[in-house]
């Protein structure tokens, strides 16, 4: 049978493209190698952030003195918080495969690989089994960065170094955790095993934690979890692992760190090997699947979305990706516009940002001014958090009074956020965001004093 459409990959973006494109009408097939939900809903998003709420909800316990609430005996009980993680993925996974099914994707588990192309369409094979399709949409994702770091391989043989895949199934937790690498990953798992009674240091290259995220967020992040115990070793670069200690070196000065297991969290690569793209000539630049705007890439009825193009490596922004090649496939133009895309770390406290940060701003000429202000002008701020340091920053272009970014840490801005994303995608300027009403008494109110500090 010729397909439609052959979706490689069944992670964020191949599922949903997937699922879009079989809503539309086209006979999709979908090739997953490993597990449907890919890295998000296996061994990602989904898994930590079931963790990180049992972590919240002991931290909340073991300090509720604070809040009029006294309890004994309280512990984290990680072999429970793993099994009920493992349920919840399984829960969702099996979510999605139903809906798959409902859509009438066929799916096949198993490796794609392009073999070429024939007269009716593209050939891929899977399971031994040729399958041609009119379109492709590769949806591969990325995998863990492994650096050429010596003793890294001999560590992970050993099951000593850890990436985000083995440490989210760990079954104990370690005495003590060595976490290279201070960005998302680095940061939500240093949170978890910190609040399960671990010892955890943080190696990072460059000068501050949470990679691109507002430099003042970042500080603040930082001194919360220096206060919980986590120690940050930054300007650190790794020169070498044995077996349990990572050397590193801090402006020329050799040090070195001793820890249980060792997290590798230098970021992610595209994953492009192996899938037979170079039999049909789709371009690689610089490790990832170039594509254009539309998500297409130099090979004609060939897609690609999600991480494997190496944009913006967000399972909310692969969605998007995705829809946005179905559309195309379908003759109906639609762009995706990367302004206005939020991230969030799901530490505790929580931290959230969308749109241009001060140092991008200034990296683009753009002449903004900033509005600052401490979440405790919250009432529901208050209410919730005792000795609460969070901010909101606001920024608006001063040409035109356009909000350009909004950036927060304090618990609920991962909820806030798509809001301060719908001003910047709707072109909002600081006199129409005082004209709107936010709910009261609410952590997102928060946004609208900001505003009313230009
Ligand atoms: P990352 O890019 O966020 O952080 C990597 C960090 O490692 C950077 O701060 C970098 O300076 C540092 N580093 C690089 N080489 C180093 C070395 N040799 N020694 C010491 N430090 C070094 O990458 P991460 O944390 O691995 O996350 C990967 C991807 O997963 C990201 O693209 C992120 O978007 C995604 N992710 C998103 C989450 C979310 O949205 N909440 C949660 C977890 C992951």
């Amino acid at each position: 049978m010729v397909y439609d459409l052959i979706v490689i990959g069944g992670g964020p973006a191949g599922y949903l493209g997937a699922e879009r494109a079989a809503q539309a009408g086209f006979k999709t097939l979908l090739i997953e190698k490993r597990f449907l939900g890919g890295v998000c809903l296996n061994e990602g998003c989904i898994p930590t952030k079931t963790m990180l709420y049992s972590a919240k909800i002991f931290e909340g316990a073991k300090h509720g003195e604070k809040y009029g609430v006294v309890a004994e005996g309280i512990k984290l009980n990680h072999e429970a918080v793993m099994a009920r993680k493992n349920k919840v993925v399984k829960m969702l996974v099996s979510g999605v495969r139903s809906q798959l099914k409902s859509c009438d994707v066929v799916v096949i588990e198993g490796a794609g690989e392009i073999r070429g192309k024939a007269a009716e369409g593209y050939e891929v094979n899977a399971n031994g089994e040729t399958f041609v399709g009119k379109r492709l949409l590769i949806a591969t994702g990325s995998e863990s960065l492994i650096p050429a770091i010596p003793g890294a391989k001999e560590g992970m043989e050993k099951g000593i170094v850890l990436t985000n895949r083995e440490i989210l199934d760990i079954q104990k937790v370690p005495d003590s955790l060595a976490i290279i690498g201070g960005g998302v990953i680095g940061l939500e798992m240093a949170s978890y095993f910190n609040s399960a009674g671990c010892k955890v240091t943080v190696i990072e290259m460059l000068d501050h934690v949470a990679g691109n995220t507002d430099r003042e967020l970042a500080q603040i992040i930082m001194k919360n979890y220096e206060k919980k115990g986590i120690v940050f070793n930054l300007n650190s670069k790794v020169t070498g692992i044995k077996d349990n200690t990572v050397f590193y070196e801090v402006n020329g000065q050799a040090s070195s760190v001793e820890a249980e297991k060792i997290l590798m969290s230098i970021g992610r690569k595209p994953v492009t090997f192996g899938l037979g793209i170079e039999n049909i000539g789709v371009e690689i630049e610089r490790g990832r699947i170039k594509t254009d705007e539309t998500g297409k890439t130099n090979i004609p009825h060939v897609y690609a979305a999600g991480d494997v193009n190496g944009v913006s490596m967000l399972a909310h922004t692969a969605y998007r990706e995705a829809e946005v090649c179905v559309n195309n496939m379908l003759g109906k133009k639609d762009i995706v516009r990367y302004n206005a895309i939020p991230s969030v770390i799901y530490t505790n406290p929580e931290v959230a940002s969308v749109g241009e940060t001060e140092e991008s701003a200034r990296n683009k000429g753009i002449d903004f001014e900033k509005s600052t202000i401490s979440m405790r002008f919250s009432g529901r701020y208050m209410a919730e958090n005792e000795q609460g340091d969070g901010i909101c920053k606001v920024l608006a272009d001063k040409k035109n009074g356009r909000i350009i970014g909004v950036h927060m840490i304090g618990n609920y801005s991962s909820e806030i956020i798509y809001g301060a994303a719908l001003m910047i995608e709707t072109e909002m300027r600081v006199k129409d965001v005082k004209q709107l009403v936010f709910p009261h008494p609410t952590v997102s109110e928060i946004i609208r004093e900001a505003i009313f500090k230009f």
